[in-house]
């Protein structure tokens, strides 16, 4: 699928600022910040630029001060916690740094989670669990738990886990920052292609280079401010 269409995910004049006692940190400034369906949009930016604050806002895991989200037509930053609740569950997928999982489980109880909370149909989760584990190249490591796993394997279902529900949007702050550079490039790999083959608008907080080279779109923060967001032409040389 290529990118195009309305917007999955948009952001628009988004502000958060932290008051603290050393003065108030402007951690975003009326930013503005889209994502298509099949659409890989890495920000990027120094340590403090505002980066996870951003992610956070877009996931609706955190209100702006002023501004708003979509996740496609639902204007969600109008919602209450229950409505929240329940977008997040089926539109958005999370991918976080340390992955996330829980220990006791193993990966595929891991993966079966989201379905679990949606109460999807018993035997739709086994096929479902079975065939995201199958995409990220796990489906002979459904039975182990997370610490009988490496961390790009530990990675890879956590990348399950956050498309098992078939999310529209997929969300990840620095979701290879914690892997060694080899074991990065092939988890970025498997985020740029299930991105393109399904079609999800993802928006990746990330430091690294390769990833970066790899987005549709690079939107670049400092100090809150969105300095650049270049990159539309990369998706015409795409394929
Ligand atoms: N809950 C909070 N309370 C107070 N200040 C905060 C809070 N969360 C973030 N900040 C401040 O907001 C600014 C942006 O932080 P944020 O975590 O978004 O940056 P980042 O770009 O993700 O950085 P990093 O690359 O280190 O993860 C920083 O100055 C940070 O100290
Ligand atoms: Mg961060």
């Amino acid at each position: 699928m290529s990118a195009g269409g309305p917007a999955a995910l948009r952001g628009e004049g988004l502000t958060r600022t932290f008051r603290s006692a050393a003065g108030d940190v402007h951690a975003c400034v009326d930013i503005d910040l889209e994502a298509r369906p099949g659409e890989l949009v890495v920000v990027t930016g120094p340590s403090g630029a505002g980066k996870t604050t951003l992610l956070n806002i877009l996931g609706t895991l955190e209100r702006p001060d002023a501004g708003r989200v979509w996740v496609g037509e639902t204007e969600v930053t109008a919602l209450d916690e229950d409505a929240l609740a329940e977008v997040r569950r089926r539109d958005l997928g999370f991918v976080f740094q340390s992955f996330g999982l829980i220990p006791v489980l193993s990966a595929a109880e891991n993966v079966e989670l989201p379905l679990r909370i949606a109460r999807t149909d018993p035997r739709e989760r086994d096929r479902r669990v079975a065939d995201a584990l199958r995409q990220v190249g796990l489906a002979d490591h459904a039975g182990q738990r997370p610490g009988e796993l490496s961390g790009g394997q530990q990675q890879r279902v956590g990348i399950a886990r956050a498309i098992v529900a078939e999310p529209r949007v997929l969300i990840a702050d620095e979701p290879t920052a914690q892997l060694d550079s080899r074991t990065a490039t092939a988890v970025m790999d498997l985020i740029v292609d299930l991105v393109h083959t399904r079609g999800i608008a993802a928006v990746i907080a990330t430091h690294d280079p390769i990833l970066r080279a790899r987005a549709d779109r690079v939107a670049e923060l400092h100090d809150g401010r969105l300095l650049a967001a270049e990159g539309r032409l990369r998706r015409d040389r795409r394929r």
